[in-house]
């Protein structure tokens, strides 16, 4: 066994839950193959644990005397700063505001930025919505294009800053495509916005679970001013996110949220705010959220995010060859990606491939438009003519264009990947007995077994509040 594959097989052993065998039909359990680590990531048993005696210490932050409150207070500003190295931040000059998730740090940033109604953000034509619709709602966007199989096209950067001169105020690109799992060249497109005078915010939400990051220092032409991430979607329990930048950014202005925290002097008619980033902190924080987030990129640089990263390299590769092999699989996007790959299976519906795949494999994986839906157009060759409204609106997903998506952790193995392109065949062979045997539910949101009785089939994972 190499170093990597010993790091990927130790942080096997420390996932939650990677035992735990779900329901499929026929009365059977099967062990649980969860290949949709781009949506979220389960958590681990050491951090857990570690959390469990935190627990016995915690208190409110930044408010208390007692001896609970200053433990508490010092781990959550402690976790700032661990949060700060793992992506090579300037602990001197940039500031962490914790948020709860990737499209709360993006929206933060929109409003934190005071963009006036003129002014351009060059996004990427590959992104999520979450680093989309907030610079719609403040800006103009334009797209950096992407090509036929949906990589990014970096001059056309540079064209954009020739064609809108002193008009793009922000450029705002996912570090990777959270549908075809592109790498983009952000330290690249750092350097040409910077050569224009302009910021950039890197999404890190799809990379950072999977390579190691370096924002770089100030003085680097391809530095990195913004950063922001989900914990949730890195192993990390309880929602915390991130938004990284220079303090400078965060101490003009206001904050988007305001009241406790967030001042230092409050009279009848003027407000003195708090350093970043408690100003950009409002309320009592998410302390726990903060421990698990830290304690978890602790874990992750102790097992060396090269081997992760390299090992899950090694299964993306796997993957493709298997999937490129099978019968009526039709992949979508290019190398260099992480290991998340978007695909079709024949003529059948991306939410039959997806139940399927579920109440018969116990493969657990996410299919539609993954919150991107002009890319996942693209990618179709659709256009916007070909979009039906009322489809949407009824949450139609048996109609709706799109795709089946796995997304690889460096806990997943091949034996999963094995398992589901067995599945897949077997669906592909047996298309009509599928289509026979599940029924689109509008209700539920997707097909449904025939004749499963779905109180009991919840009932049997033994969970509740
Ligand atoms: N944005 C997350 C995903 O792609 C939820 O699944």
């Amino acid at each position: 066994m190499n170093t990597r594959q010993t790091a990927a097989l130790q942080l096997r052993r420390d996932i939650k839950g990677i035992d735990r065998k779900v329901p499929v039909l026929n009365r059977r359990r099967s062990r649980y193959v969860y290949l949709d680590n781009a949506a979220s990531t389960p958590p681990l048993k050491p951090v857990l644990n570690q959390m469990d005696e935190f627990w016995n210490w915690y208190s409110g932050v930044h408010r208390g005397t007692g001896y609970k409150s200053l433990i508490s207070s010092r781990i959550y500003d402690e976790s700032h700063e661990i949060i700060a190295r793992f992506v090579g931040a300037d602990l001197e000059r940039d500031t962490v505001v914790l948020v709860k998730n990737t499209t709360e740090a993006i929206n933060k940033l929109s409003f934190r930025l005071q963009l006036q109604p003129q002014d351009i953000v060059a996004v990427t034509a590959m992104e999520h919505h979450s680093n989309e619709l907030p610079w719609r709602a403040r800006a103009q966007v334009r797209y950096i294009q992407v090509d036929k199989d949906g990589l990014l096209v970096p001059d056309h950067l540079e064209q954009l800053f020739r064609k809108y001169p002193s008009r793009i105020k922000l450029v705002a690109v996912c570090g990777a495509s959270n549908v075809t799992g592109h790498i983009n060249p952000v330290h690249r497109l750092a350097r040409i916005a910077h050569s224009h005078g302009c910021p950039i915010l890197v999404d890190g939400a799809q990379l950072i679970p999977h390579r190691r990051f370096d924002m770089k220092p100030h003085s680097h032409g391809d530095h990195i001013d913004f950063l922001a991430f989900s914990g949730h979607k890195v192993f990390a329990p309880f929602g915390a996110g991130v938004l990284i930048g220079p303090r400078s950014a965060f101490a003009s202005g206001v904050p988007d949220y305001q009241g406790g925290g967030t001042v230092k002097l409050v009279t009848s008619n003027r407000i003195w705010w708090a350093d970043p980033p408690d100003k950009d902190e409002a309320g009592v924080p998410n302390v726990g959220g903060a421990f698990g987030l830290a304690a978890t990129l602790k874990y992750l640089n102790r097992l060396g995010m090269d081997q992760l990263g390299g090992y899950e390299e090694e299964l993306t590769d796997y993957a493709l060859e298997k999937l490129r092999a099978t019968r009526g699989v039709k992949i979508y996007g290019e190398r260099p990606r992480v290991g998340v790959i978007s695909f079709n299976l024949s003529d059948l519906p991306h939410a039959l491939v997806g139940a399927v795949m579920c109440f018969e494999a116990g493969i657990g994986l996410r299919t539609a438009c993954f919150c991107a839906q002009r890319y996942v157009r693209h990618l179709l060759g659709l256009t916007e003519n070909d979009v039906d409204p009322a489809l949407y609106e009824s949450n139609r997903l048996d109609k709706i264009p799109g795709m089946v998506r796995i997304s690889l952790a460096p806990y997943n193995t091949r034996e999963e990947i094995d398992i589901l392109v067995k599945w897949l065949k077997i669906l592909n062979e047996n298309k009509y007995e599928f289509r026979r045997r599940y029924k689109f539910s509008p209700q539920f949101g997707g097909y449904w077994p025939v004749g499963l009785d779905e109180n009991a089939y919840f009932n049997l994972a033994g969970v509740s509040l």
